[in-house]
């Protein structure tokens, strides 16, 4: 059966790509954020998942204002990169696994969620920079289930709902007889506001709030609604709803690999945390 060994949320800020791109890493503006990686590598490359199941936001790439789906998800055997250009250089495609999108899909539509289904889509810097970051030879060892959450166009999905896709996510995911691990990636935030009149906005308690409850569980975010996480994460900061379907997916025993919070990047409060997550837990939840 397969199992969800852990959640890494990050933020995926473009900037992060053309840091990468142009070697700086090691320049003290990018410096703390980039020496959360190393452990989480290493792990990875202990663990060694076979699939990754990104939640994340698209950013105008597959859809626009005019048709923007609440969640999408691809179940395509390819996903090639179409970045909106920082002179990034290209990256390699990334692998698919259709069979196992093809269950998620099932089992959330089982479970009263109505995904827009991709057999063609194409990955922005929410999906390049984490395999980026995990993966810096670009040599990707695992595939990708792309699942986009809308954090676009009002009305969004707020917590509650993010909780119960991610749910629904994690029980297919477990109910998948291949012998394959699975690694969850909640992409986005954490605090931040690109324009209008609070641009630059961070919120530090809020998002302490969070990553403690993405330790013990998320469940007290979801007495906020998606307009309450506008306010208190700012107009982008709602990109949380990625790591909060994420965490929803582990039921089971949780620990805290890492966790990296680093001010500002961009106009970004920027955080890597890792989870890992025990089976045999599950199986007793079950
Ligand atoms: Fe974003």
């Amino acid at each position: 059966m397969a199992r969800i060994i852990g959640t890494l949320s990050t933020s995926h800020i473009p900037a992060i790509g053309n840091a990468i791109a142009k070697k700086q890493q090691n320049e003290p503006y990018w410096k703390p954020f980039f020496e959360a990686w190393p452990p989480v590598r290493e792990w990875l490359a202990h663990e060694r998942p076979d699939v990754i199941v990104f939640f994340y936001n698209d950013h105008g790439l597959n859809f626009f204002l005019d048709k923007m789906p609440t969640f999408a998800i691809g179940a395509c055997a390819e996903y090639v990169s179409e970045d909106e250009g920082w002179g990034i250089p290209t990256i390699p495609s990334i692998k698919g696994n259709p069979k196992l999108s093809w269950h998620i899909i099932n089992g959330v539509v089982e479970d009263g969620f109505d995904p827009v289904m991709c057999q063609e889509m194409a990955v922005d810097h929410a999906i390049t920079n984490p395999m980026l970051l995990m993966y810096p030879d670009a040599h990707w060892p695992a595939a990708i289930v792309p699942i986009a959450i809308n954090s676009i166009q009002h009305p969004l999905p707020g917590p509650k709902r993010c909780y119960g896709l991610g749910r629904a996510v994690g029980k297919a995911i477990e109910s998948y007889p291949e012998d394959l691990k699975v690694l969850l990636v909640g992409s986005g935030g954490l605090s931040h506001q690109l324009d209008g009149a609070r641009a630059g906005f961070i919120n530090k308690a809020f998002d302490a709030e969070c990553l403690e409850a993405m330790v013990s569980g998320v469940e007290p975010l979801l007495k906020y609604s998606s307009l309450d996480v506008v306010e208190k994460a700012g107009a982008q900061g709602v990109e949380l709803m990625c790591w909060i379907a994420a965490r929803a997916a582990m039921q089971g025993d949780v620990t805290e690999v890492a966790r990296t919070y680093h001010i500002p990047i961009s106009n970004t409060a920027s955080a890597v945390q890792l989870l890992s997550h025990t089976r045999t837990a599950i199986a007793k939840a079950a």
